[in-house]
């Protein structure tokens, strides 16, 4: 049997809800030949106790954190220690296990070299446990047309909370305690959140060096929405969503997020209300629809988990499109913004 120590940075809703997986999968690690256990845990305050995670394994001490392990698995957020500890274990070549899309999208110039020799696993970092990054990876044979979804949990379920009546403080109330937020809620609200989602789903697909800043540049977020605003869409017939899309632009490929209108027969207000949801359109595979739940700390966790069992067989993570392609002179999905 061969010993696997992890290196868990972050024991907040994603790591406890990892911590309370692994025991269940040590079965089938062992039929795999490994013995998988948390060698120590990164947190702020090693004081505050954890379910599932021995005090012992606590420190709040970056020094020496990635000494004697095999994988580094961060679910703490930021990009500062975050991202010097990530960078750390895979210039070490250690395998990363990440679910921080403000890191992937923000410090990718540094990033990808790691990304691109396959040892950088987040199929977390979008859409949490909903499977996106590995269904795009496997369309690399399609002409990308557009891509448009609803990529941001918290959003989405105040959207749909306020169309029910309630207001913004009790819909923001109930998505922090189902563990949606953003450590900073300004990211979910702001549209920030969904920028960083669609700049990793971007470089993925057509273009590995998208730019992070053109992408925040095209970024809204919903703070203006009220009930009111919400329900007499709905009375209309439509549905407002925040959005975020790829899609070509006078012969460039653009990402923006934004507020738009959409008809309620619309995929992404059928399968993305209170939840995740994407549209693909390529070439010659035609439109494809992906959604499920996109952020909690079990769903999270599950996706993290499924990566962890990537790297320790072997196989590569998620590595972006390998060339640019072609941006298409037919125009996209036109929406209407709100
Ligand atoms: P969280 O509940 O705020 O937990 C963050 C954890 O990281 C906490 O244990 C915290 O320690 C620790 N931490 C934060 N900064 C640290 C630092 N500088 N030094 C040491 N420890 C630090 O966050 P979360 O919801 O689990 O999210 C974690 C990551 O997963 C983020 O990148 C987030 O974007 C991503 N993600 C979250 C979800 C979701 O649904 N929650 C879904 C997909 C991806 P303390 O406990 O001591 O404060
Ligand atoms: N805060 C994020 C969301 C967590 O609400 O979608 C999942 O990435």
């Amino acid at each position: 049997m061969e010993t696997v120590r992890i290196a868990l940075m972050g024991a907040g809703t994603v790591g406890s809800a990892l911590a309370e997986l692994l025991p269940g999968h040590r079965a089938r690690f062992a039929a795999l030949g490994l013995e998988v256990e948390l060698a120590r845990v990164l947190v702020r305050d090693p004081s505050k106790s954890r379910p599932g995670i021995p005090a012992g394994l606590l420190t709040d001490n970056p020094e020496g954190f990635l000494d004697d392990v095999d994988v580094l698995v961060e679910v703490a957020g930021g990009t500062t220690l975050a991202g010097d500890l990530v960078l750390q274990a895979l210039e070490m070549g250690l395998p990363v296990v990440t679910a921080n899309k403000a890191l992937l999208a923000e410090r990718w110039d540094e990033l990808r070299p790691h990304a691109e020799e396959g040892n950088l696993y987040y199929e977390a970092s979008v859409m949490a446990g909903t499977p996106i990054l590995g269904a795009l990876q496997s369309l690399w044979g399609n002409q990308t047309l557009e891509m448009h979804g609803i990529v941001n949990g918290t959003c989405s379920y105040l959207i749909r909370r306020m169309e029910e009546g309630a207001s913004y403080d009790e819909a923001f109330q109930e998505a922090k305690s189902l563990g949606y937020l953003e450590a900073d809620p300004n990211l979910d609200v702001g549209g920030i959140d969904s920028a960083h989602k669609i700049c990793v789903l971007g470089r993925l697909t057509v273009d590995p060096g998208l730019s992070w800043e053109k992408v925040m540049h095209r970024t809204r977020g919903i703070q203006h929405l009220t009930p009111e605003l919400l329900q007499k869409a709905r009375a209309e017939g439509y549905a407002i969503k925040l959005v975020a899309s790829l899609f070509p632009e006078q012969g460039e490929w653009v990402a923006a997020v934004r507020p738009v209108r959409l008809p309620e027969s619309h995929p992404l207000v059928t399968l993305g209300s209170g939840r995740n949801a994407l549209v693909y359109k390529g070439d010659p595979v035609g439109p494809l629809v992906f959604a499920g739940a996109g952020a909690g700390g079990g769903v999270t966790a599950s996706a993290v988990l499924g990566d962890l069992y990537r790297a320790l067989l072997g196989l590569p993570g998620h590595q972006p499109v390998p060339s640019a392609a072609p941006v298409p002179a037919q125009a996209a999905e036109p929406f209407e913004e709100v």
